[in-house]
């Protein structure tokens, strides 16, 4: 039997981006013994690629913004594919959670009188993003990690899981993993486990996901038995960096739209206003004086094409690359130099400013910058019972990107800062309200342990596998190519066989040296969960023959109503690991009730 440190908590929560920072914080004030694990170090998250705001409907800017327009907006954006009653909760509570946050020390820009600035972004009717400078994500993690640890939560970093545990009832009761630092094994117990690992945008070749993003939330959730749900929306941020080739992918904030910049063709074109899909013509300018002074006064004018949500303008930046339109290095032009003063860019855009001088060697406040779509967010993620975050097993609360049902079919920029504060909050009160009600000491199956680790020892064993980083990049290459942006049964088929293939052929990687921080061993024991999440995103994608937010079929390319009305479910009912059976059904979203259906009437 391999032996392993053990730790004992009332309530464990995995990432420490911003959710999981959230969660912990009402764990620990409830009295809860608590621990957060971070594979990363603490405030590496990658929340801080959040960079141009936290949406709350504050009214700050425009009187008129409440909570029913966000609300509204965000279904509008998630193509109403939400959870009406997480997009509900969201945009109630997010003004609470943004002073909250400022009482706890984040430094946020203000208005001359003082009051919290908010900017525009796309899909929102108002000027909704609280925000500092371009830095908003950084803020928010920094101001919630000093809260933790003047709270004296337990922080575990460098720890990566790799397995959800459940109990002989089949209640999930803890998680085992390994520190990268030795490579020595850690089993945690507790009554209760939060998810909230993020992401998983690096099974995508451009992305602008860090290292930590390989999906572990999405596939121990689902190893262990929960539900996802349409996993095939993923989003691709418009504006990635596309040069240097080192970089691509990097992001752009959607801040410098927000704060004036404007799309070109390599003909000059301002695009966009070729691409104003049906739904939001009546409220999108039809010419560039009309989108101008929109900036200045949201009710001189209709909004700016260049603020439509972010999976059209991606399609549009797509279509015009595809059409030979494109800039040199395969994207667009994003001109902010002619539009506003280089003292108002190195003020409202500092990061961008430094990126893309340090990195590109372009002064954004005398040049366009070159931008294409990047991987960005997945919209899809573990489903939760709204209120408490609770997922379809018991003893898991799931917050943050890892959660699903929240942002429907496309997610707005800036939700994703307010999503995790609302439901980092709710997940931590869910899970320890679970904890405080179970009694006994929760007691993980060691059968499952001692087979979680034999899996992680395994690429040791072997002498002749493969290596893990090639395989990775082949799933990268694989993903872009026949699961990205635009998709096609063929071509969704054909991802099915060669994932197959690589799952076979990652059963066999092979890695020497030891187990101290050893990056090719990481990047084996990630692989299983990389797979697994993939295979999700493209069962789905193969299954949802429409076109809707972030999931475009160009063979299928309308929204098909029936489609509109189901969430596609994916489960494993065996177990088994990467290699369980999934089975996607399609269920229907709940109805919404009557008070809120009335908002998306017309008089509203
Ligand atoms: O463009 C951005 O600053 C990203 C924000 C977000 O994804 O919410």
């Amino acid at each position: 039997m391999a032996e392993y440190e053990s730790h004992d908590y009332d309530v464990i929560i995995i990432g420490a981006g911003g959710a999981g920072l959230r969660a912990a914080i009402e764990a620990k004030a409830r009295g809860l013994r608590t621990a957060l694990i971070c594979k990363s170090l603490l405030g590496k998250a990658h929340t801080v690629m959040a960079e141009g705001g936290v949406a709350a409907a504050m009214g700050n800017i425009y009187a008129e913004d409440n909570w029913q327009v966000h609300f509204r907006d965000t279904m509008r954006g998630g193509k109403m594919l939400n959870n009406w009653r997480m997009a509900q909760l969201h945009a109630q509570e997010a003004p609470d959670r943004v002073h909250e946050l400022e009482a706890w020390g984040a430094l946020f820009d203000r208005t001359p009188d003082g009051r919290i600035l908010q900017r525009d972004f796309g899909g929102h009717r108002f000027a909704r993003l609280a925000h500092v400078g371009d830095r908003t994500g950084l803020e928010l993690i920094r101001t919630l990690q000093q809260r933790v640890v003047s709270m004296d939560v337990d922080v575990f970093m460098e720890c990566k899981i790799l397995r959800l545990v459940a109990d002989a009832e089949g209640v999930v009761s803890g998680a085992v993993g390994y520190w990268r630092p030795t490579g020595e094994m850690v089993v945690f117990s507790a009554k209760a486990v939060v998810l909230a690992t993020g992401g998983a945008g690096k099974s995508w070749k451009y992305t602008s996901n860090s290292w930590e993003c390989t999906g572990d939330g999405h596939a121990m959730a689902l190893w262990a038995g929960a539900d996802l749900i349409d996993m095939e929306c993923v989003q691709f941020h418009p504006t990635g960096m596309v040069w240097p080739l080192s970089v691509r992918g990097l992001l752009v904030t959607e801040g410098v739209r927000g704060d004036g910049g404007v799309l070109r063709n390599s003909e000059g074109t301002r695009f966009m206003f070729n691409y104003v899909a049906e739904m939001f013509r009546a409220e999108t300018a039809d010419s560039e004086e009309e989108a101008d002074r929109w900036y200045d006064d949201h009710s001189a004018g209709r909004r700016t094409p260049e603020l439509l949500p972010r999976d059209e303008v991606a399609r549009a930046i797509n279509t015009e690359v595809k059409s030979g339109r494109g800039s040199p290095h395969g994207g667009v032009f994003l001109d902010i130099a002619s539009r506003r003063t280089p003292e108002y860019i190195r003020r409202r855009l500092p990061s961008m400013y430094h990126q893309f001088m340090e990195l590109a060697g372009v002064d954004i406040t005398a040049e366009p910058m070159e931008v294409g779509p990047t991987c960005h967010y997945f919209m899809g993620g573990v489903r939760v019972e709204a209120d408490t975050g609770a997922a379809t097993v018991p003893g898991l609360f799931v917050a943050g990107e890892v959660a699903g049902g929240m942002h429907g079919a496309n997610r707005l920029g800036g939700n994703s800062l307010s999503d995790l504060l609302v439901f980092g909050r709710r997940a931590g009160i869910g899970a320890s309200d679970y904890a405080a009600g179970r009694s006994g000491s929760p007691r993980p199956d060691e059968g499952e342990i001692q087979h979680s680790i034999t899996e992680a020892f395994a690429p040791f064993e072997r002498t002749d596998g493969e290596n893990p980083y090639e395989l990775h990049q082949e799933l990268q290459e694989m993903m872009q190519t026949l699961v990205g942006i635009i998709r096609t049964g063929d071509e969704l088929e054909r991802a099915l066989g060669e994932l197959d293939v690589l799952r076979d052929r990652a059963a066999k990687v092979s890695v020497g040296g030891g187990r101290a921080y050893n990056p090719g061993w990481n990047l084996a024991t990630d692989l299983p969960a990389m797979l697994t999440v993939s295979r999700c995103v493209t069962l789905g994608a193969r299954d949802r023959k429409e076109s809707r937010g972030g999931h475009t079929r160009e063979d299928f390319p309308s929204a098909d109503p029936e489609f509109g009305k189901v969430n596609l479910v994916q489960r494993q009912p065996s177990g088994g690991g990467v290699n369980g059976d999934i089975k996607i059904v399609p269920e229907p979203i709940p109805e919404m009730p009557a008070e809120l259906a009335e908002l998306f009437e017309e008089s509203h």
